[in-house]
């Protein structure tokens, strides 16, 4: 008897969508069969029926949640439907993997985490494909084992999303209010957001200063710098861009017991830890000099070209995630990235549009929900009479 696969539909097949379903159809995954597509584009029907062959296409993802030989589902439909598809799917009895961010508002996130809870037999993942870079798993290994000792900083530079105006000529929902809800924020930055708060925890108290249209024309956030401050006193600057050229991506983690930097440049990318012979809580104690010099010794981590290809999504991050997520079905293994995560990077960055949105203005978490919505909808009924307005 063949051994027992878990049977995927993926909804919506646009250039995510169908990259995973490519890698499906060619057997990344050895506990997967991709049964069924699901798109509103005639473009992307005609596509699936000429590429994926064997595999059944549906103009209405309520149709495709009624069928029997469909296990789980992966949502790649633009953000706002994220939660919206998942619910129903996960009402249908389906397994589902949510592409990131979870969606564009916490309280809709909410709602779902709590379905998924009342449905503990179902698996719910989201797509945190840079949680398998082997250099940000290296990082989470030390911080959890305590070498880090008690955080104090946490800083990334993360400006090398450099997107042009033809990226945000091509139109449609990407890099609007009404589309996608946000820019930088929601589009280009919810893995680092996401493992911001997976290395450095979540905090208590949140600045956000956003600027919209830096160098573009478009209407939402492309240039943002945040602050945050944690129970235990640290805090942290994240600064995010998509107008700078070359830009830079550098993580800094500093802690009792050290520091940890990840730094990427083209395709190479490298993590290097000065960990301390001794904390500096406990050398401060005894120490007596006036500008000492801790002894410490330095671990490196560096990614070969093939790792790199990967965390590109050239050939496998994104696959980790699916192959985990099969297995968690199939055998109970942990999730690498569950989905009632993805609620924690999303309120991060929540507040940040919200702190800047209003002024700068510190926040504490978790935020009024129903205020961002308001804001939110603000800005979309702005949007919508400018839009008119140039018609
Ligand atoms: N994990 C990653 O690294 C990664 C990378 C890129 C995109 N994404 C995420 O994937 C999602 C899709 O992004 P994309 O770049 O593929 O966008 P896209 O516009 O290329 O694809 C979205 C597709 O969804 C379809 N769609 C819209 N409404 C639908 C509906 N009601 N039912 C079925 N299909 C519907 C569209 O027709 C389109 O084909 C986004 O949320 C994005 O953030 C994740």
């Amino acid at each position: 008897m063949e051994k027992k696969k878990v049977r995927y539909a993926i909804i919506g097949i646009g250039k995510m969508g169908s990259t995973h379903a490519r890698k499906l159809l060619k057997g990344i995954d050895k506990n997967a069969l991709l049964t069924a597509v699901c798109d509103i584009s005639e473009e992307r029907k005609a596509w699936a029926k000429n590429t994926l062959s064997g595999v059944r296409f549906f103009d209405d993802y309520k149709d495709l949640l009624v069928q029997k030989d469909v296990d789980a589902v992966i949502v790649a439909t633009p953000h706002y439907l994220h939660p919206v598809i998942a619910k129903e799917a996960l009402i249908a009895g389906k397994h589902v993997l949510i592409e990131k961010p979870a969606g564009v508002y916490t309280k809709a996130i909410r709602e779902l985490n709590e379905l998924a809870a009342s449905l503990p037999e179902q698996v719910f993942g989201i797509m945190y494909n840079q949680r398998t870079n082997p250099l940000y798993k290296k990082a989470k290994e030390i911080i959890e084992s305590g070498q880090m000792g008690q955080i104090k900083r946490i800083n990334w530079i993360i400006t090398n999303w450099y997107r042009p105006q033809a990226y945000y000529d091509q139109g449609g929902w990407r890099g609007t209010w009404s589309g996608e809800g946000g820019g930088v924020l929601i589009n280009q930055c919810p893995h680092q957001i996401d493992l911001f708060q997976w290395l450095g925890g979540m905090p208590e108290r949140v600045r956000g200063f956003t600027h919209a249209g830096v160098r573009r024309r478009i209407n939402v956030e492309n240039d943002v710098t945040f602050y945050t401050e944690y129970a235990n006193g640290a805090s942290g600057v994240f600064v995010t861009s998509t107008h700078d050229y070359p830009g830079t991506n550098r993580l800094e983690i500093s802690g009792d017991g050290g520091r940890l930097v990840i730094e990427q440049h083209l395709l190479s990318e490298k993590l290097t830890f000065n960990k301390l012979g001794v904390s500096e809580t406990e050398f401060n104690l005894n120490n007596t000099k006036f500008m000492p010099l801790i002894p410490s010794k330095t671990i490196r981590k560096r990614t070969g070209t093939l790792t790199n290809a990967v965390r590109l999504g050239i050939v496998g991050q994104h696959a980790n995630i699916i192959r985990n997520f099969s297995r968690a079905i199939l055998f109970k293994e942990p999730l690498v990235a569950p989905g009632a995560d993805g609620i924690r990077g999303l309120m991060l960055s929540n507040a940040v549009h919200l702190s800047g949105w209003l002024g700068g203005k510190e926040l504490t978490l978790p935020i009024d929900e129903e205020l961002f919505i308001a804001e939110l909808e603000k800005r979309i009924g702005e949007e919508a009479a400018q839009s008119g307005a140039n018609a």
